[in-house]
């Protein structure tokens, strides 16, 4: 039997790279070789005991890009050495509104993207982007397919939306920006580094904020002249009000996380005064997923990237997003 690397969650705070079999091809699947996989904030929540069904040892990693090297069917032979990307989606289920209660994510419990290796339903697999490179595409799957949700069908974002993007850093957020901008809206962003919303500014962010700064949602409230249509925020946490506050009549707030804080305080006046929307949003259903990708085509669309480094470094990009000094994907070259 073949042997591989992989990063593997072995224990609670333990991930290491470990020589593992390579997977076995089942039914319906595809066996990849993997050229890039990226980390998202729920690789390092898994790594510290802070996602919910964890199961050790795992490899972790729901993202990446490979070349399909074999598949069990023969009807599926089309698919070998096309260079692809994966649906993170594991049984969303019928309801395109919401996951189903046996839905998961690659990469917890099943195995990921983080190794030489993945063993993944054909069904899952979609073209690679053609105007991106492997490293680009690898930072797609999970954190655009988040966004693209929260701004296309919860938000119901227009090119006339007032948009506000909370946590630029942040992968998800990002791409958040990305979207709202290739709409034509104008966006705004906040961080809690003045060097990450300078770096915003160059991109065409309309106006930032700091975060950690007092009353910054009035100074941003002023740089947009007027409250914001839509906000994207997965902070959570106290400053939660602050963006009700800054919601327009009408105006919709989606949440996606809470790397503030998931209990929030929220002065009720100003959300039922403004007649607003609070919605919550997790990952997208597989039409958003092939959507998704579609609109990164058609738009060119590439993901900002904050830094490349290879599978044997892997635990240093965990310690990087832990610290949240990253701006953008952490991408790892396999
Ligand atoms: N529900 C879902 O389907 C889903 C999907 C993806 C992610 N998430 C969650 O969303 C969050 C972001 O995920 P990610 O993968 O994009 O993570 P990431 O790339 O690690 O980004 C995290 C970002 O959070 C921002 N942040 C930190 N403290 C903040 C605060 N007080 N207020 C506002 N923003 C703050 C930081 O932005 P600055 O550095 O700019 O300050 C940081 O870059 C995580 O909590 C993750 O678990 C949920």
């Amino acid at each position: 039997m073949a042997n591989m690397q992989a990063l593997v969650l072995v224990e609670n705070e333990k991930i290491e790279i470990q020589t593992v079999p390579v997977p076995e091809l089942k039914p319906g699947e595809a066996l990849v070789k993997m050229q890039a996989a990226s980390l998202n904030h729920r690789d390092q929540w898994s790594r510290i005991g802070m996602y919910p069904g964890l199961k050790y040892p795992s490899i972790l990693g729901s993202d990446g890009c490979g070349i399909v090297e074999k598949v069990h069917d023969d009807a599926d032979q089309s698919w070998v050495g096309k260079s692809v990307i994966m649906n993170p989606n594991v049984n969303w289920g019928d309801d395109p509104r919401f996951q189903s209660f046996n839905y998961s994510i690659l990469g917890m419990p099943t195995d990921g993207t983080l190794a030489e290796y993945l063993a993944v339903p054909v069904h899952r697999l979609h073209e690679k982007p053609a105007h991106l490179t492997p490293h680009q595409a690898a930072a797609l799957p999970l954190a655009a397919l988040t966004a693209y949700r929260a701004i296309f069908t919860k938000a119901e974002t227009t090119k006339d939306s007032k948009v506000l993007v909370t946590g630029i850093g942040g992968g998800v957020s990002q791409f958040a920006f990305q979207f709202a901008k290739a709409l034509g809206c104008k966006v705004f962003v906040t961080s809690g580094s003045d060097e990450k919303l300078a770096k915003m500014k160059e991109v065409g962010a309309d106006g930032t904020a700091n975060y950690k700064a007092e009353k910054w949602e009035k100074d941003l409230v002023k740089q947009a002249s007027g409250h914001f249509d839509v906000i994207i925020d997965s902070g959570g946490g106290p400053g939660f009000t602050a963006l009700v506050k800054s919601l327009n009549r009408a105006g919709t707030l989606v949440v996606y996380g809470g790397t503030a804080g998931t209990t929030v305080n929220i002065k009720l006046p100003y959300f039922w005064f403004a007649q607003a929307n609070i919605k919550g949003t997790t990952m997208g259903n597989d039409q958003e997923f092939a959507e998704m990708v579609k609109f990164v085509s058609e738009h060119k669309i590439e993901p900002m990237i904050s830094s490349t480094r290879s599978l044997a470094e892997v635990v240093s990009a965990f310690d990087e997003m832990h610290e949240g000094k990253q701006f953008g994907k952490l991408i790892i070259e396999i």
